[in-house]
């Protein structure tokens, strides 16, 4: 098949670092054995890291960048995908070691790709893209407490960057799933939109700067933190016993720094969330739940959709923390 389609080409040559949109030939995506046509893609904030500078994420130049992205079957060589088949694919290295969705066509391995619910469409998975999909799993992280590990019931929960993708769709859900959410966010202007989408309390971000004691008051039954860094300190000083923190995120810093009173006195379980190497029997029962607990004329309220000209305009902001809901990328418009 030779047939020439748009996307996004970065590169970094003579340490000049280029991001254009250009036109390929089908015949170059050479990794993979399903070749899909894409809808659509997300913007999350590991993309705008790689749009900026490659990230020190992206070793190989010229590359087509995008994590996500959702489509339909065009050709596969392997039994589990027919043509015309919707699809969805998340991680597993794609748009950063392999080319990935920030074009109209990608090649990927059968192993990578899930197929989307009924319950979904293409339009519908990219509005939730990496980001829902990691809020969906740090939601049932926190809902192990009382169903997997037969804890007490989980009454309330805190979620940090409470205005960013994973933090804004984690409190639909954990609001949907019954929860009391309180909302941590540095935004003062974004009351109203955390209460919208679920928030029963909200707090200022600062509250978490500052020295933390070893133990304090447990007030969290369960913590989506996408924040990380020192703030961490206090949040599980401050978990319930039995509490779960679920740690999908570092946009507030790499390095944490706690003790031990937390997990030997408390019990509390710090669990990482890695979306990008989830199994494909977790992703598939993580997206069959999407539709049960995602109300999706509300994050419609919340998304844009970019060209991918108009994405290339976008990531900077993204990275400043100005860009606030989810980003959905056309690669056709
Ligand atoms: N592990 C995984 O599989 C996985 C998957 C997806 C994303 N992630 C990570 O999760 C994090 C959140 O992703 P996202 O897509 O939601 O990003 P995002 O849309 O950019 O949101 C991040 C939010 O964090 C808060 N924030 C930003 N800088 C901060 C700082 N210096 N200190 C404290 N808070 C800060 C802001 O919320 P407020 O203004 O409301 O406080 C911001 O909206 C990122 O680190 C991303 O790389 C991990």
């Amino acid at each position: 098949m030779s047939e020439k389609f748009k996307a996004v080409v970065i590169d970094n040559q003579n340490e000049k670092f280029t991001r254009e949109i250009k036109e390929i030939d089908i015949s170059h995506l050479k990794d993979g054995n399903v070749l899909v046509k894409i809808d659509y893609s997300s913007l999350n904030f590991k993309d705008a890291m790689i749009l900026k500078d490659g990230g020190r994420i992206v070793r190989k130049f010229p590359f087509v960048p995008g994590i996500d992205f959702s489509g339909t079957v065009v050709e596969s060589q392997d039994d589990k995908f027919k043509k015309d088949d919707k699809v969805i694919l998340t991680g597993f290295r794609v748009g950063e070691a392999y080319f990935g969705g920030f074009a109209q066509y990608a090649k990927v391995d059968a192993n990578f790709l899930i197929k989307i619910p009924k319950s979904l469409d293409t339009h519908k998975s990219m509005m939730l893209g990496t980001a829902g999909f990691t809020a969906l799993l740090c939601s049932f992280a926190v809902k192990a407490k009382e169903e997997l590990l037969l804890g007490e019931k989980v009454k309330d929960v805190l979620v940090t960057g409470a205005t960013g993708g994973v933090g804004s769709i984690a409190i639909m859900i954990l609001s949907k799933m019954g929860y009391d959410v309180h909302a941590v966010t540095g935004k003062k202007d974004k009351n109203d939109y955390l209460k919208d989408l679920g928030a029963k309390n909200i707090i200022d971000r600062k509250e978490f700067e500052g020295e933390s004691k070893l133990l304090e008051k447990g007030v969290w039954d369960g913590v989506v933190d996408t924040v990380g860094g020192a703030s961490l300190t206090k949040i599980l000083a401050q978990t319930k016993p039995g509490g779960i923190v679920a740690l999908p995120g570092n946009a507030g810093g790499i390095k944490i720094n706690t003790n031990c009173m937390p997990f030997v006195i408390r019990g509390v379980k710090l669990w990482g969330i890695d979306s990008s190497g989830s199994s494909i029997k977790r992703r598939e029962f993580i997206w069959n739940e999407a539709a049960k607990l995602i109300d999706f004329s509300k994050v419609q309220l919340f998304t844009k959709e970019l060209s991918l000209t108009e994405l290339l305009d976008a990531y900077p902001k993204l990275l400043k923390g100005e860009l606030f809901g989810r980003t959905i990328v056309n690669p056709n418009k």
